[in-house]
């Protein structure tokens, strides 16, 4: 794992939207996994106006985000279709017919994740996946004790996260309880991963994620067993590791540090 650790949120969100811009100049036609949230929101913010000065094109880009809710329609406005045309793809060149998500109001859930799983069989592997984190360190919606060897499937949200993400909800307007994601499997397919968490929320999560031992009651610990993945903190983020000056030292400020 290569931990980034910068002074600010800002510091952070500009250097993940680096990696994706500079993944796309690498590979015009890369293969993204797309992520929602409050953290990404930033990130998708940084990518539309790379778009709008001419930096980025996303024209020939494939994503699959990781999850939707199930019984949402992708018209729904809550709906994490909804939110990826609001905050990314009609901002960008983005090609609609390119960008994967669950159908959240497909008629069989279990059918409809065999779906979205064996296309993400055929058409990746994922170039680069980006991830936040759940207080309870989940990825995508893989909740505490998902199999580390998960596959897209439908998974109960805890109560954590119904609560966490409420906000993104009208009042009086239930969140669903239930989600298409993508396993942790999956994720661990993707050829890179780009993991960003910012805020004192996340602090507890990320130091089990990196330092904390390998299991499922934490799901992002599996990360610990793919070879090329970044995570990128704040410094809130950052604040319960143990072995902060390491990271700084191999990366001061976030940078990568010249041998010698
Ligand atoms: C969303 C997703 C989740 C979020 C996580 C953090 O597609 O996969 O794992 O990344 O719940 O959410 P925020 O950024 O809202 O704190």
């Amino acid at each position: 794992m290569r931990v980034l650790i910068f002074e600010t949120s800002e510091l952070a969100v500009d250097r993940v939207v680096r990696a994706v811009v500079e993944q796309i100049e690498r590979k015009p036609a890369s293969i993204l996994g797309l992520a929602t949230g409050g953290t990404m929101e930033p990130v998708y913010d940084g990518l539309s106006a790379a778009y709008r000065s001419g930096s980025v094109s996303l024209a020939g880009v494939t994503s699959f985000n990781l999850d939707e809710y199930v019984g949402l329609s992708p018209e729904h406005s809550c709906s994490f279709a909804a939110f990826m045309r609001e905050k990314l793809f009609d901002r960008t060149d983005m090609r609609s017919n390119r960008a994967n998500l669950p159908v959240g109001n497909a008629v069989d859930p279990d059918a409809e994740a065999a779906r979205y799983d064996a296309l993400i069989s055929e058409l990746g592997p994922i170039d680069l996946q980006l991830l936040g984190i759940g207080a309870n360190g989940h990825i995508g919606f893989n909740e505490p004790t998902s199999s580390l060897r998960s596959r897209t499937r439908v998974k109960t949200l805890t109560r954590a996260t119904l609560e966490a993400n409420k906000r993104f909800f009208a009042d009086g307007e239930t969140p669903p309880k239930y989600a298409i994601t993508v396993g942790i499997q999956n994720i661990l397919e993707a050829k890179s991963i780009l993991l960003l968490a910012t805020g004192s929320a996340k602090a507890k999560a990320v130091a089990t994620m990196i330092e904390g031992p390998l299991g499922s009651y934490c799901p992002a610990t599996a990360l610990q067993m793919h070879a090329d993945t970044t995570i990128v903190l704040d410094r809130e983020a950052a604040a319960e590791l143990t072995l902060t000056d390491y990271y700084s030292q191999v990366h001061p400020d976030g940078q990568d540090a010249p041998y010698g």
